[in-house]
């Protein structure tokens, strides 16, 4: 069974998810009070959060390192990181969040083995699941079986989104929109994907919650038609 699985973004009034003054303390104090099991964050996200770049590692295996011990009753969220091209390398520092309870990477059959090994060496669990890219279903079917996940934010880009939403495999949309307006032209909206043959393709929702939080940030809540 698929768990269920909500997109959740800061976006500026015109739609754009970057280049403004976004209130992160909002967002992660609302997304602890939805109490999912696991977080499904992009590779791009992560490296962009933690100001690295692809391929670049922080840290080296010191003879202090010790593998996280996971607590059966921890309730933190689980990280789900999809990392077919293994761009990620800098899982210790990301281990050193304190609102994860572990990490897991998403690799396929075409993730280097070097990076395989790599993640090995540093005690980081990963699941080969998909030829070229990770195949999003099945990870999420996995996850619930394997891992008893039933309830996934998305902490993503548009990209990650986008093949989410193409694959129909989100149920639920929250955006928290600041009151900047940003403009530009270089792609920056919650979902990107290959242009629509036709506006009878788009995601029918309907609005399940509509709020307004402290500095004029209005949150929007919406179910998807499935
Ligand atoms: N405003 C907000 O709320 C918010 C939240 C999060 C992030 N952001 C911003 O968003 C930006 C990063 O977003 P992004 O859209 O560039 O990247 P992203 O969504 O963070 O990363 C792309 C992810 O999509 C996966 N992917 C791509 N094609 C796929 C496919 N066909 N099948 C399965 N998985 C696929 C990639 O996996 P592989 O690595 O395996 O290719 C990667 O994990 C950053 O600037 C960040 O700051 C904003």
């Amino acid at each position: 069974m698929l768990p269920k699985v909500i997109i959740y973004n800061a976006v500026s009034l015109d739609g754009r998810i970057t280049g403004f003054n976004a209130d992160s303390e909002l967002y992660y104090e609302l997304a602890s009070k939805l109490g999912v099991d696991a977080v499904l964050m992009g590779s791009e996200t992560v490296l962009t959060g933690f100001e690295a770049q692809p391929f670049q590692a922080f840290q080296e295996i010191g003879e202090d390192f010790k593998p996280r011990e996971v607590d059966p009753a921890d309730e933190r969220p689980l990280l789900v990181v999809p990392d077919s091209r293994g761009q990620v390398r800098i899982w210790r520092r990301v281990l050193e969040m304190p609102y994860i309870r572990d990490v897991l990477v998403l690799c396929s059959r075409s993730t280097p083995q070097e990076y395989l090994d790599f993640l090995d060496e540093n005690c980081v669990k990963y699941m080969i699941i998909g030829y070229q890219k990770v195949d999003l279903g099945f990870a999420l079917e996995e996850l619930n079986t394997q891992f008893g996940v039933k309830s996934v934010r998305v902490d993503s880009g548009g990209i990650l989104n986008g093949v989410l939403l193409r694959e129909n495999l989100v149920d639920e949309v929250h955006v928290f929109i600041h009151p900047e307006l940003v403009g530009g032209t270089s792609p920056s909206s919650i979902y990107q994907a290959p242009d629509l043959e036709s506006d009878e393709d788009t995601i029918p929702v309907f609005l399940t919650g509509l709020e307004k939080l402290k500095n004029d940030v209005v949150l929007l809540k919406y179910r998807i038609f499935k």
